[in-house]
């Protein structure tokens, strides 16, 4: 074979190896306390490690319907009657996916079509862009104000073209931790009918909402119930970021598109974690509550700890990264000081440029997660203290 048949897409050519990759390995081979992908080092509750482990034995181990286990859907139609009041068809509305990964590739692949826009409110998580190329589509970018990552609606109506397909809204967002309120999300549902466009909300972070904010999914906005498709995922409300068990929620002749592309990339999702995942969403109100604590209390640990650290330190609303602002230290970018932080300090951060496509718009901002065990963060804040001292 010549290299040129080894080539990759030119869609996809130009994103080259995503920041994740890059600065896990780095975390891995400076022995460095991992603060950067954001997984949690310790395990979902034990009753789903042993429904999962049980649902292996008991079988079947087979193909599940390709839309996904009706128990699964049905336990996530509850779930949106009991959280946000929004009645949801199981059979016609909802969709198991690989992860919220598949979720959203498959819901971009399946709805658009060459030429078509679709405008991402920056700093993005990095999978958008990607997907909309390889869909043959345009990503059309709008940055939120800072510091306070504010949506400029005046901005936001500029980008709009007679191609615009979708605006997407990940709420709470990463890598910022804004949390979008209702007259926000009600504004660009009027915006969205105006302009007869889509919204894709990814909303995998909806239950770590801090200090009293409520998470409103883009379903209960009445103008968007027919034109919004909302992607989640068990992955962070139950600390198995492993299963890759993700869904996709939006009207019938959305969900029949979303469907369409699901069966020909993965088909469907393992059956067990699927089974044992109906049960962890069907779990009482309690566990919702402690996960928000246990992650309230985590946010304070870490924030707490980087602001006595004379950090300057982003608080987010929702999601569990906190960012700092690094304009003030001598670094030359964001990445510089990720680098050597992994490789001098010993921790391992992300650099947030990377969730930018002008990377200079945020070369300001680093990412710490705090979805790690107490004693984790806590090494990292004495790394940190040691070096700053
Ligand atoms: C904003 C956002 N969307 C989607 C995902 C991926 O979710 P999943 O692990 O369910 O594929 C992540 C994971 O970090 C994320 O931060």
């Amino acid at each position: 074979m010549t290299g040129e048949q080894h080539r990759v897409c030119s869609a996809l050519a130009p994103f080259g190896t995503s920041i994740f990759t890059e600065m896990s390995a780095l975390a891995i081979r400076s022995k460095a306390v991992n603060l950067s992908q954001g997984f949690p080092d310790f395990d979902g509750p034990h009753d789903l490690l042993e429904a999962a482990a049980k649902a292996i034995i008991d079988g079947p181990n087979q193909y599940t319907p390709s839309a996904g286990l009706a128990t699964l859907r049905e336990a996530i139609a509850a779930k949106m009657q009991r959280f946000y009041d929004v009645e949801v068809d199981p059979r016609d509305e909802v969709t198991i996916t690989s992860g919220a990964t598949e979720g959203l590739a498959a819901t971009l692949l399946g709805l658009l079509e060459p030429g078509d826009e679709v405008v991402l409110l920056e700093p993005c998580y990095d999978l958008y862009p990607p997907i909309i190329a390889r869909a043959g589509g345009t990503a059309v970018y709008v940055s939120l104000g800072q510091p306070g990552f504010e949506l400029d609606f005046e901005a936001l109506k500029e980008a709009l073209t007679d191609r615009t397909r979708a605006i997407v809204v990940n709420n709470p967002q990463n890598p910022c931790g804004k949390v979008f309120i209702r007259e926000e999300l009600t504004r660009l549902g009027e915006l969205c009918q105006q302009h007869n466009i889509l919204v894709l909300g990814d909303e995998v972070y909806e239950h770590l909402v801090y200090d009293g904010r409520s998470h409103h999914t883009l379903l209960s906005i009445p103008a968007l119930r027919d034109r919004a498709i909302v992607v989640s995922s068990t992955a962070k409300t139950f600390s198995m970021t492993g299963w890759k068990v993700g869904m996709v929620i939006a009207a019938p002749g959305l969900t029949e598109a979303v469907r369409m592309s699901h069966q020909f990339l993965t088909f469907c999702t393992p059956g067990a974690f699927q089974r044992a995942m109906a049960k962890g969403i069907g779990m009482s109100h309690s566990y919702y509550r402690d996960l928000l604590s246990l992650y309230t209390a985590k946010r304070q640990r870490l924030c707490d700890g980087l602001d006595e650290l004379g950090f300057d330190v982003h608080a987010p609303q929702g999601t569990y990264y906190a960012s700092i602002d690094i304009t003030k230290l001598d670094f030359e970018d964001d990445l510089a000081f990720c680098r050597y932080l992994a490789t001098n300090v010993g921790v391992a951060a992300i650099p947030s440029s990377y969730f930018w496509h002008q990377r200079r718009e945020g070369t300001h901002w680093v990412r710490f997660c705090f979805c790690k065990k107490d004693k984790t963060l806590d090494q990292a804040l004495e790394r940190l203290r040691r070096w700053k001292r």
